[in-house]
């Protein structure tokens, strides 16, 4: 049995581990729970008593050397690897290339719509997109039990009081609105909430931007105006708009805006579907019940308002035409976008 340990004591003082593969072979080998010395432990009870004593202390003795002799192995293993990182480089070698990353589609959409108007003269301004019914409904002119509130499928996260995830960013209008005084002159980005079905034309999140002018004297040809400033802007100085009556619960008259189809310049393609138009927008006249519920003199004051998708100007712009696409992250459908910002 001595003769064992000293087998051993000698194969330990003989080892050498240049890798870690070599270290991780003598921890398996003499360290860990199925080491040789371990098995010598089991061997302990067939050792004749008088024995015993000497037995273990030589064994406890071994443990510590091949404990002491991996730290050693670790050790030098370190300063090896730290002087490979001190040797001489090749400076002929050619450059690694830094690959440059590229801003998601929707920021690109988003910075430019800001940069527009903000040329404009229009801040930007921020709300929550946990909100409760009164900012993003009834604040709006939503009635109560009115159809309105079904144009928008809500999820909601408490009932009664009413708190939910905004269908809309118009809730900041109010926002702004009920805490300040006129003139007001903002745009509103942010994310939205909708619970739909996910397809290629819906999503259950998107983004919008919404527009808000409150001042003395603000008519309706202030807004078609910046509606066709911002529309050639963004989509190039040919762009004509065109103005549907619509229906908004917080706009009166209420429109929604289409641009002139600029991939065929009017005569009819697929992003257009044949009509030469596509919708961008909806706008109208802040409804004189929406500015008094904020405190606002509708008598004294009139103002506009916007909103559009951010989605919906990225799809038209780059014409993507899956939704889906801005939120799944694929880098294939990302690095096209290199370069724009
Ligand atoms: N909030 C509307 C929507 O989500 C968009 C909108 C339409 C906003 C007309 C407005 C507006 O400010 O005047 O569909």
């Amino acid at each position: 049995m001595l003769e064992k340990i000293e087998l051993i004591r000698e194969e330990l003082g003989a080892y050498e581990a240049a890798t870690t593969e070599g270290l991780e072979a003598y921890r398996m080998k003499y360290i860990s729970r199925k080491s040789v010395i371990n098995a010598l432990f089991d061997d302990f009870k067939h050792v004749p008593n008088d024995q015993k004593k000497q037995f273990g202390q030589t064994l406890n003795q071994l443990k510590q050397e091949a404990q002491a002799k991996f730290d050693e192995l670790i050790a030098s293993l370190e300063t090896a690897s730290d002087q490979s990182d001190t040797a001489p480089v090749d400076l002929t070698l050619p450059n690694i290339a830094n690959e440059l990353g590229s801003l998601h589609p929707l920021t690109v959409t988003y910075n430019r719509i800001v940069e527009i108007f903000e040329r404009l003269g229009f801040s930007v301004k921020d709300g929550p997109e946990v909100e409760d019914d009164f900012h993003n409904f009834t604040a709006l002119n939503f009635p109560e039990n009115h159809p309105a509130r079904e144009m928008q499928d809500t999820f909601f996260i408490e009932k009664n009081p009413d708190i939910l995830l905004r269908t809309h960013t118009s809730n900041v209008q109010i926002r702004l609105m009920e805490h300040g005084k006129p003139p007001f002159r903002s745009i509103m980005p942010g994310r939205v909430y909708r619970n739909e079905a996910i397809s290629a034309r819906a999503h259950c999140f998107f983004h919008q931007v919404e527009g808000l002018y409150v001042d003395r004297n603000v008519g309706f040809k202030d807004l078609k105006q910046t509606l066709l400033h911002f529309s050639r802007e963004l989509f190039g100085k040919d762009t004509q708009i065109r103005l549907r009556p619509s229906y908004f619960p917080f706009t009166e008259p209420s429109a929604e805006i289409d641009i002139s189809c600029f991939i065929c310049k009017g005569k009819g393609c697929k992003v257009c579907k044949g009509t030469g138009w596509v919708e961008i927008a909806g706008a109208g006249m802040v409804d004189p019940n929406v500015l008094s519920t904020c405190g606002i003199d509708p008598e004294e004051y009139t103002g506009y308002a916007f909103g559009m998708g951010i989605e919906r100007i990225a799809m038209l712009k780059y014409q993507v035409d899956d939704l889906r696409l801005f939120s799944e992250n694929d880098v294939r459908f990302l690095r096209q976008f290199k370069g724009a910002f």
